[in-house]
């Protein structure tokens, strides 16, 4: 049976809430596994039918090693292993059958319009992707935390989940 892949990583937990939110608006019509950067797999199977993969703004993109040191030391995180995360995932990943749909998302804290232009985790997430084989089936989405250890805004769980909806329902429609 069909499934949807959902990939994430998070520091503080805000980007796991997304998706998670977003796998229940996509369970309607697409079942979803929903899996931490660190333990997905290292292959996207042919029973894959919507890869969506997402996570935190760190220094105007995706986390790398240097930002989660970051995150520890200015922030108290917990993170067990620096070197882990969606950017090791998806430059690591084979996908077996190309021109799987996917999507992908970020969460960021907002702040000045003209830096929120400038970052670019989810745009970057989507070039991986795209590097990948996959077709990219909507644009990147931004979700909200309300500081940098979140929580998210309000709405913005209830957003994820329309938005998963609204996946399952470009996939349904695509084949
Ligand atoms: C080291 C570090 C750098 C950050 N840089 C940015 C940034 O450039 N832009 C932004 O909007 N948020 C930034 N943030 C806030 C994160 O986006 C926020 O912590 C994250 O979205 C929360 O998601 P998580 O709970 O899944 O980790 C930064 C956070 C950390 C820890």
């Amino acid at each position: 049976m069909s499934r949807a892949l959902v990939v994430y990583e998070s520091v503080f937990g805000d980007a796991r809430a997304i998706a998670l939110a977003i796998a229940d608006g996509l369970s309607a019509s697409l079942p979803a596994d929903v899996v931490p950067a660190g333990q997905a797999p290292t292959e996207i199977g042919a029973d894959v039918a919507l890869v969506v993969v997402g996570g935190p703004n760190h220094a105007l993109g995706m986390p790398k090693p240097a930002t989660r040191v970051s995150a520890v030391r200015q922030y108290g995180a917990d993170v067990p292993d620096p070197g882990v995360g969606l950017r090791e995932w998806l430059e690591a990943v084979r996908v077996r059958s190309p021109g799987v749909p996917a999507a992908a998302f970020d969460t960021r804290s907002g702040g000045h319009p003209m830096l929120t232009r400038m970052d670019h985790a989810a745009r970057t997430e989507q070039k991986a992707l795209g590097k990948l084989g996959t077709k990219i089936v909507a644009p990147a989405e931004h979700f909200f935390v309300a500081d940098t250890r979140g929580p998210l805004v309000d709405g913005e769980e209830a957003r994820a989940r329309e938005w998963g909806r609204t996946l399952a329902e470009l996939v349904a429609t695509a084949s």
